[in-house]
């Protein structure tokens, strides 16, 4: 790796935002197939690879998860396709850790060919899973598999919003204890 590809790298990584302003155009298919290379090859507890994934690009369907009561993923409405994550559960904690392993990898994929990406959750304050069990009826998910993030992917529009409160990130020096807490 070149100097200048490790500081594009590293830009990449550490530049990472959630995009929720996102056009509705369609993705051209070899970076949805990039992005999909690069979530299969995420690292999992005991190599399980929990997942599998459900590419959603019908715009009606689309709408329709974006409006579910209890979930926070509006943004799937405008997005050129979502990925519904779908975990075969087995042991709560790991499947929550590589889940999010994952998810990083989507939006970092995502990312690196110029596209947006978020997040959106789909269980609901205090930990209820109506709106996931409304996600997976619709997406036809059998009822025993764990859905609770969807990814939302697309170009970003021009006038971006980003996740206010707290704008960015703490500090180094807020974060890091050398040697001993
Ligand atoms: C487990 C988890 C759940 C999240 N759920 C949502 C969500 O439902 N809707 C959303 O727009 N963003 C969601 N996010 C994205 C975070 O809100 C976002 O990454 C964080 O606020 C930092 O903002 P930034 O990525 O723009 O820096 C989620 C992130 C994680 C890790």
């Amino acid at each position: 790796m070149t100097l200048d590809s490790t500081a594009g790298t590293l830009a990449l990584l550490r530049g990472l935002r959630a995009v929720r302003q996102l056009r509705p155009d369609p993705l051209p298919e070899d970076a949805l197939r990039n992005i999909l290379e690069v979530a299969r090859w995420s690292g999992s507890a005991g190599n399980r690879q929990p997942w599998e994934f459900v590419v959603v690009r019908d715009r009606d369907m689309l709408r329709r998860l974006s409006m579910i009561e209890g979930a926070n993923a509006g943004h799937l409405a405008t997005s050129g396709a979502g990925i519904a994550i779908v975990i075969h559960p087995e042991v709560p904690d790991l499947d929550a850790y590589d889940e999010g392993r994952l998810a990083e990898r989507i939006l970092l994929a995502a990312t690196a060919q110029g596209l947006g990406a978020a997040v959106g959750h789909f269980t609901g304050p205090g930990d209820t899973w109506a709106a996931s069990g409304e996600a997976k009826r619709l997406l036809g998910i059998p009822v025993e598999f764990v859905l609770r993030e969807t990814i939302s992917l697309g170009y970003p529009a021009a006038r971006l919003e980003r996740t206010p409160n707290p704008p960015g990130r703490k500090t180094l020096e807020q974060l890091v204890h050398l040697e001993h807490y």
